[in-house]
C-alpha cells in the first residue's frame, strides 16, 4: 500500500475509473453501473486510489431510500469496489473502505448497506443481522448493513436507478 494515495473522485477521474473497474470486474456491468450512477447525479461519495498517477482502486456509495411504513431514511449503498488485479491483496480495498465509512460517519450519514462476502465486508462492521429484515431483491445472506446510531432494520430497500437495469 505504500506510494498509494486515497482521494475524492473528481471529474477528471471518470475515463480512468471506467477502466480500472472493468480491469477489476473482468466485465464491463459494474463499470458501466458507476458511469450511470455518476450521470444520474446519484453518487454519495466516490473515492479512488492513486499510486504513481494511476488510478489503481475506487469506491463507491450511492443514495439508497429504506421505505417504511409512510417514512424514508436515507442510507448509502457500497456498490461497487474495486481494485486493480494488479494491485489486490496488498491492502487498498480496506484502506478504501475505511476512509469512506470515516467520511461518511463524519458526514452524518446513519446507514450503509452492502451486498458482498460477509468474509471481506465483516471487518468493516457490516453485519447480517440488521439487514435481514429488509425487504429487498437482493434480500440474502449476502446483504448486510452497518449503523451508526438509530437507522431502521426493517423497511424496503429502494436502490439508486441504475441498478434496475443490472
Ligand atoms: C474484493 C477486492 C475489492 C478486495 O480489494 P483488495 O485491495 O484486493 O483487498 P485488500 O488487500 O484490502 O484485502 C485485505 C484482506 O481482504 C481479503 N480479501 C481480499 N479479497 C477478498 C474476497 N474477495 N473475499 C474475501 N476476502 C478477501 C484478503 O485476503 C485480506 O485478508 P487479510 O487482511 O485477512 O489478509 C478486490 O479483490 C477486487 O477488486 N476484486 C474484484 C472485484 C470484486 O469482487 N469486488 C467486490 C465486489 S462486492
Amino acid at each position: 500500500m505504500s506510494g498509494v494515495a486515497i482521494r475524492t473522485a473528481q471529474a477528471a477521474d471518470r475515463s480512468a475509473i471506467q477502466v480500472l473497474v472493468e480491469r477489476a470486474f473482468r466485465q464491463p456491468l459494474e463499470a458501466d453501473l458507476v458511469d450511470r450512477l455518476a450521470a444520474d447525479g446519484d453518487i454519495v461519495l466516490e473515492l479512488v486510489a492513486e499510486k504513481d498517477g494511476d488510478v489503481v482502486g475506487h469506491v463507491l456509495f450511492s443514495r439508497l431510500m429504506v421505505e417504511g411504513d409512510g417514512a424514508s431514511f436515507a442510507a448509502v449503498a457500497l456498490a461497487p469496489l474495486g481494485v486493480d488485479p494488479d494491485a489486490q491483496r496488498t491492502g487498498i480495498g480496506v484502506a478504501l473502505v475505511e476512509e469512506a465509512l470515516r467520511r461518511l460517519q463524519a458526514g452524518g450519514e446513519k446507514l450503509s448497506v452492502v451486498l458482498g462476502d460477509p468474509a471481506y465486508y465483516s471487518r468493516f462492521g457490516y453485519r447480517r443481522g440488521p439487514a435481514e429484515g429488509f425487504s429487498s431483491d437482493y434480500q440474502c445472506y449476502a446483504l448486510q448493513a452497518l449503523a451508526w446510531g438509530e437507522a431502521p432494520t426493517t423497511g424496503r430497500l429502494v436502490y439508486a436507478a441504475a441498478f434496475a437495469d443490472l
